[in-house]
């Protein structure tokens, strides 16, 4: 597949929480103590939302799920769960957090980019990445590469956080995000750096109407939207185009 992202809208800012050297610095440092800093920072709701992704996925009952980004492999155990009889394939482009999810018994584990999957096109049935595109350096480039392994019809869950739309909720988030989470994300795991970008980086990346027209831009099907608890984080869901399909239609 030759497609190339749409330049709008997604192409990013730029922030340094995209630029891969600082990314897999830091998800490295933090490897050891981020499953226990998730948990704490999310009360533990994040499993439902990993959960909901799962779910998803699992109403196609794939064979080949691709869980990109894996981290220590949170959402490709609960997706494992969900799908008991798909093969998962968890990947990320830093060994230490895929250490991690070794440590939790995920065997299926491979050092890949997100942006260069060591997959060939049209191979696998279902992506998922959960808190790893808004990391990522071109998320229009990352959302090409996700349709090109994908089937034609394939699913992509994509999970993340975003803005709450209701303005109630906003503000104090904003405070906890921008004020708190770096304190408290810092002392936890004994790096402030590693979370003093998270609040800019979350103003920064498309939620909601955005977030499906830049997945629509970029090789899937109109995406439907699941905000979680008010919009702290969503849930988008699409399939791959089928790049062949006009063609095909025109020599019937
Ligand atoms: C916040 S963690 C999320 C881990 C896990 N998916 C979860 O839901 O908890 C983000 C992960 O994205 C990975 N990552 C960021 N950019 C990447 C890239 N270009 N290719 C592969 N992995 C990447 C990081 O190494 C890190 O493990």
């Amino acid at each position: 597949m030759t497609t190339s992202p749409a330049s709008s809208p997604s192409r990013p800012q730029g922030g340094k929480d995209q630029d891969p050297d600082f990314v897999h610095r830091a998800f490295s440092s933090i490897a050891k103590r981020y499953v226990v800093t998730n948990h704490f920072l999310s009360l533990g709701i994040d499993v439902l939302w990993r959960k909901k992704v799962a779910s998803l996925v699992s109403a196609d009952d794939p064979r080949i799920i691709l869980d990109v980004a894996t981290g220590s492999g949170d959402l490709a155990m609960a997706v494992q769960k969900e799908n008991p009889e798909a093969r998962v394939i968890a990947t990320d482009f830093c060994a230490p957090m895929l250490e991690e999810a070794r440590k939790r018994g995920l065997r299926d584990l491979l050092v890949a980019d997100g942006l260069r999957l060591p997959f060939s096109d049209n191979s696998v049935d279902a992506l998922t990445i959960g808190y790893g595109l808004r990391n990522m350096a071109d998320w229009g480039a990352a959302l090409i590469e996700f349709s090109r392994v994908l089937k034609p019809g394939g699913r992509l869950v994509v999970l993340d956080f975003s803005l709450p739309s209701h303005a109630l909720l906003r503000s104090p988030y904003r405070f906890y995000l921008h004020r708190v989470l770096p304190r408290i994300a810092g002392w936890l795991t004994g790096n402030r750096e590693a979370y003093a970008y998270l609040g800019d980086s979350i103003e920064r990346f498309p939620s909601g109407a955005e977030m499906q027209k830049l997945i629509e831009a970029n090789g899937f099907e109109p995406a439907d939207w699941y905000p979680q608890m008010g919009g702290i984080s969503s849930v988008y869901s699409a399939r791959a185009k089928d790049e062949e399909a006009p063609l095909a239609s025109l020599s019937s």
